[in-house]
């Protein structure tokens, strides 16, 4: 992977990356040997992996699809975006409505490198990438790219799609949620995933000291902790579930088993 053309001095690519391992579990291509010698290790020690990756995509391609049809959603605040995976979220959102906005965010500058396959929005519509850190949640409001997008007069989703287990105590994941949620109108929504590790604590837990090893250390949730997140919020139908079993479509939850599934979903209004 040496003649891709991405720039090899901001690409770290002797060390695996939490966005290439994803891509390379879920059958992209966007990854190095790194990233594939963890993913192998991560797999070995649970060989569920692909199914909860894959059923967090899927979740996101509900989600979105849910937001845009029965809420009404028209724009996306998407952070922690990842290496652009078909079908991306501004084209499930203008698939339903193609005048939808879409603003990504990623710190990672693979997912920069890679970006152009995030833009293609439909005429109608937009979407913008901002490379920017979910620590620093003004980075995103106060860029210009945001305000270009966004009508903050309208309502918002903020999508925070298997981010959260990479952020640890000490930074406040549910405070960076909260201050991202403040600027955004009544009416707008919250849609989360949420790492657990309580129906394979073993298996999940020697997924965790692998990315740990290679220094990505992870935060994984309980139920009532997931909850925090969505507090002040109203919770939509079913509430917070794993999530094969958030508004199964019947196209990708067949014979996936609890245990298989280390991943919380949930989407909320802001009232
Ligand atoms: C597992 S991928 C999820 C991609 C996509 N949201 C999905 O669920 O299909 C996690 C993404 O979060 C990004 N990420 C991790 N920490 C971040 C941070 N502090 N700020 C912004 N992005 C971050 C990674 O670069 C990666 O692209």
């Amino acid at each position: 992977m040496s003649d891709n053309g991405w720039p090899a001095d901001r690409i770290d690519t002797e060390h695996a990356h939490s966005a290439r391992i994803y891509d390379y579990i879920l059958g992209g291509k966007d990854y190095y040997p790194a990233d594939r010698e963890a993913g192998d290790a991560m797999a070995r020690e649970w060989p569920a992996l692909p199914v909860h990756m894959r059923a967090n995509r899927d979740w996101m391609n509900r989600a979105v699809r849910w937001l845009a049809e029965e809420a009404g959603i028209r724009q996306f605040l998407d952070i922690g975006t990842g290496i652009p995976t078909s079908p991306n979220l501004h084209e499930i959102a203008q698939s339903v409505a193609p005048d939808s906005r879409v603003v990504y965010v990623d710190n990672d500058p693979i997912v920069l490198t890679l970006s152009q396959g995030l833009l293609s929005s439909t005429p109608e519509g937009r979407t913008t990438y901002i490379e920017a850190d979910f620590q620093h949640p003004e980075a995103v409001l106060g860029s210009e790219e945001f305000s270009r997008t966004l009508d903050l007069t309208k309502p918002v989703a903020l999508t925070v799609i298997a981010i959260v287990h990479f952020v640890l105590d000490e930074d406040d994941a549910v405070g960076i949620v909260r201050r991202l949620l403040e600027p955004l109108p009544a009416g707008s929504h919250l849609a989360m995933t949420i790492g657990t590790a309580e129906f394979a604590p073993e298996e999940v837990g020697r997924v965790a000291r692998e990315y740990a090893a290679r220094d990505m250390p992870m935060r994984l949730r309980t139920i009532e902790e997931a909850h925090e997140f969505f507090e002040g919020l109203e919770l939509a139908e079913p509430g917070i579930v794993q999530v094969h079993k958030w508004h199964p479509d019947g196209t990708g939850e067949q014979g996936i088993r609890d245990e298989d599934i280390a991943m919380y979903g949930a989407v909320a209004r802001k009232p």
